[in-house]
């Protein structure tokens, strides 16, 4: 199982800049707290917008499962192209279990080597983007050999259905009217939303995104699921790594809790020192994306201007993504001389596998280079992770570091699931709506009124005017 190791946080490593221990043991208020976090959880669990708390147990799972793995059988040997149209919580879970559970080489492999189609996950309207993949795709067998997976739970999301528009005409052009449906497998509401109205009027194959499953906590529904089973990934030993974390979060004791004790420790130490800016620093380059995925979730489920009371509080915390090693070279200096504001969370690979054994080979015949022959890259790695450590204590700089014996399913899925509840608990502790993002429609209506949706001419007025041509440019 992955572990959570918090000594770094404490006081008696860093200092003024950390938490007394006994601030976080049995029967102190932080404690007590963290227990009524699991209070009742048999009866709130799947329920209301916790309803992706269900998603790793029979019977979500069952049927989730169930679905996506027919459709994988019907599509299997159709198709050298999955292209995945989704944005936020619709495209950064997709790309988190790619990238963590298949080879950084996957596109580039033959279809023997490869464990299902290449995979390639648009989450942008950027024209470019969009037509190097279309190109690319036209080199390699076209869009004859490729499905289109559309992830929208609303519908309306202006970046998805502008490229979902597009795929769906060329696939039309390119395949026909009658036959383009086949290529097409939308992942959406499934009752409501204009994707519903849509492909029940085309007949598209569809999975659902279940009510009470906001986009961010999507990852283990359909919406991550189908990408994933596509691509050769055990969705089942995922889902046991979520529940079998699910399991360890439902216990009362803080002590036993690894997502009450991380979101204790972050929501703390950022209200009670200070530390605002919560890094997560893989040491492995597979789990790099899973760190992006992580930053949607702590800043758009914990950054809110109002708490439950309807109080303006302005919380939130700045998650930051960054790489051990590589970033040892850029980011580190900052991170122990610069402010102390940060929480840094490390993550350590225990076993990397096969490439464990990969070694540094001797007879450079130079004497500087010498303790590196013979030693283990993994070694290496891992010397180096501890040693920023080291050097992060030694600065008083708050840190924690989550062990995974090995990157596989069943630790990615715990991993996730680790993150979702931790993310729960602290919108608890931070008393407010870890749900809801009132603050990105905006942005939407502001874009609906410039692309001259009807009934949105206000917002097209409104920024006009907020933004009028000024003289400030140089
Ligand atoms: O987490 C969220 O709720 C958002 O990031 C959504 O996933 C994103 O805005 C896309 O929404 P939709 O799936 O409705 O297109």
């Amino acid at each position: 199982m992955i572990t959570l190791d918090y000594a770094n946080c404490l006081d008696e490593r860093v200092g003024e800049h950390g938490l007394p221990a006994a601030s976080i043991a049995d029967g102190a208020p932080a404690a007590t707290a963290a227990a009524g976090f699991t209070t009742n959880l048999e009866k709130t669990r799947g329920v209301g917008w916790e309803r992706w708390r269900s998603l790793p147990f029979s019977p979500m799972r069952d049927d989730h499962v169930h679905a996506v793995s027919s459709i994988v059988e019907q599509c299997a040997g159709r198709f050298d192209n999955l292209i995945v149209l989704g944005i936020g919580g619709s495209a950064l879970g997709n790309i988190a279990l790619q990238s963590a559970l298949n080879p950084a080489t996957h596109n580039l492999l033959s279809a023997e080597q490869r464990r299902g189609p290449r995979l390639f996950v648009l989450d942008n309207v950027d024209p470019n983007a969009i037509s190097d993949v279309l190109q690319f795709v036209d080199s390699v067998g076209g869009l004859e050999r490729t499905l289109i997976n559309v992830i929208s739970k609303s519908g309306e999301t202006a970046e998805t259905a502008a490229q979902f528009m597009l795929f769906r005409q060329l696939l039309i052009d390119r395949i026909g009217r009658e036959k383009h449906a086949e290529h097409i497998v939308a992942t959406t509401d499934p009752a409501r939303g204009t994707m519903r109205q849509i492909c029940e009027a085309e007949g598209y194959v569809t999975l659902s995104v279940p009510d009470g499953v906001g986009g961010r906590f999507s990852v283990l529904s359909p919406v991550g699921l189908f990408s994933a089973a596509m691509c050769g990934i055990d969705i089942g030993a995922l889902l046991d790594g979520a529940a079998a974390m699910d399991e360890r979060c439902s216990r009362a004791a803080l002590s036993e809790n690894p997502a009450a004790m991380l979101a204790t420790l972050l929501v703390r130490l950022g209200r009670e020192r200070g530390k605002e800016n919560h890094v997560l620093m893989p040491y492995a380059n597979n789990l790099y994306l899973l760190a992006d995925w992580f930053r949607q979730l702590w800043a758009e489920s914990l950054g809110k201007r109002v708490n439950n009371a309807g109080d303006e509080v302005f919380e939130g915390f700045t998650p930051i993504k960054a790489l051990g090693a590589t970033d040892q070279h850029s980011q580190v200096q900052l991170y122990r001389e610069g402010p102390n504001d940060k929480v840094i969370g490390l993550i350590e690979i225990e076993d990397f596998g096969q490439a464990s054994a990969m070694e540094i080979p001797s007879g450079i015949g130079v004497e500087n280079l010498s303790y590196l022959e013979g030693a283990r890259f993994s070694s290496l790695l891992n010397a180096e992770k501890r040693a920023t450590e080291f050097a992060l204590v030694e600065s008083q700089r708050p840190n924690f570091t989550i062990r995974f014996p090995r990157v596989n399913e069943f630790h990615v899925g715990e991993f996730i699931q680790l993150w979702q509840i931790a993310t729960a608990y602290a919108g608890l502790m931070l008393e407010i709506d870890a749900f809801d993002q009132p603050a990105v429609e905006l942005g939407k209506q502001a874009t609906f009124g410039l692309m001259g949706r009807e009934g949105y001419a206000e917002f097209r007025e409104k920024t006009d005017a907020a933004l009028a041509p000024t003289n400030f440019v140089v």
